[in-house]
């Protein structure tokens, strides 16, 4: 048996329980988690949304949390060996969660951890800053003339997005709280908006990549404030359809901040950008996994610097 966290979706808290230490089928890693990131969706799975995936999970124990960890491999596959500390994430849809002491997870999803990271540093890079790379060098590839704004710059994605665009040479433009002014400037942005007192948009605007991610915003709201062959990418795909069906009238263009699977490139990718120091982990707080509850009591918090983990 093994501990994970179970959540209650009735009380939105949760509880270390006795689980079955999963068996590895073909194709996956038996992981030892050591360190496993808080993210949004872990908060969705607690407060009961996910119902198909929470209704599955319940018929087999209880609900999970979990997407994106460090660790060590504890079976061998094709290219990771047994006793190897591996970096990954959980298929979003169908994957094991992995606020547990064990989860069984493709070895297509693991990476072996350049030396140079620790176990905290890997886990705080996984999801947000394969996200980052999707963004910033498929989706909208920035040259080094070019413009980006980032809403939510101190956040657990939007850090990544920061030291990404500055690394491409574009010039950042970072909207946060004002008391993150310092921090965010220190991982890249040029210039500063504080929400407070400063609304993210303002006339005279005219950027290549605006990227919302408290989705605040809308591609109507956000178009005047476009290059002419610019694009909005907003982390919230349901929020605004209507913005996708225009920008495929406009020159200006409509994406979203988005990643249900990845590729072994883009983890390699992302290993690369860690070890050359071009992504550098942002972590605002380690809690124990007895401490889930105050773990997601901080993510929940205004102001964070990064991300939040989980120790296991
Ligand atoms: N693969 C994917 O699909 C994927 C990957 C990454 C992220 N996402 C999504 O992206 C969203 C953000 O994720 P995250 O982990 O970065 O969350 P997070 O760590 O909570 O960051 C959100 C940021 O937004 C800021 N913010 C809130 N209201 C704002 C406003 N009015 N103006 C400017 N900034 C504001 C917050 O600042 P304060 O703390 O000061 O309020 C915080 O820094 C989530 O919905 C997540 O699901 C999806």
């Amino acid at each position: 048996m093994m501990r994970a966290l179970a959540v209650d979706p009735a009380t939105q808290s949760s509880r270390i329980v006795d689980v079955p230490v999963p068996k590895p089928k073909p194709g996956q890693i038996l992981v030892e988690v050591t360190v496993a990131g808080i993210n949004e969706m872990d908060v969705e799975v607690r407060a009961g949304g996910w119902a198909a995936q929470v209704k599955r999970f319940r018929r087999d124990g209880p609900v999970l949390s979990g997407f994106e960890f460090a660790g060590i491999a504890r079976t061998s596959g094709k290219c990771i060996r047994a006793g190897q500390r591996v970096m990954g994430y959980s298929p979003v849809l169908n994957g094991p969660r992995v606020h547990a002491q064990f989860a069984a997870v493709p070895e297509s999803s693991i990476l072996a951890i350049p030396d140079s990271l620790s176990d905290e540093s890997a886990a705080a890079l996984c999801v947000m800053g394969l996200t980052a790379v999707e963004v910033l060098e498929r989706l909208c590839p920035l040259s080094p003339a070019q413009s980006c704004l980032v809403i939510g710059a101190a956040g657990g994605f939007g850090v990544y997005a920061v030291q990404l665009a500055a690394s491409r040479g574009a010039r950042v433009t970072a909207v946060a709280s004002a008391a993150n002014e310092s921090w965010v400037r220190a991982q890249g942005a040029q210039e500063f908006r504080a929400y407070e007192t400063a609304p993210a948009l303002q006339p005279g605007d005219a950027y290549d990549l605006i990227i919302d991610t408290p989705a605040h915003l809308s591609f109507r709201a956000a178009a005047p404030s476009l290059s002419r062959s610019g694009m909005y990418v907003s982390s919230n795909p349901t929020s605004d359809l209507a913005g996708l069906a225009r920008s495929s009238i406009s020159s200006r263009r409509a994406g979203f901040l988005m990643m249900l699977k990845t590729s072994p490139s883009r983890l390699t990718r992302l290993a690369d950008l860690a070890e050359n120091g071009t992504l550098r982990a942002a972590i605002d707080s380690v809690f124990d996994i007895s401490e889930a509850d105050k773990a997601f009591d901080r993510f929940a918090t205004r102001g964070k610097q990064g991300r939040v983990l989980l120790r296991i």
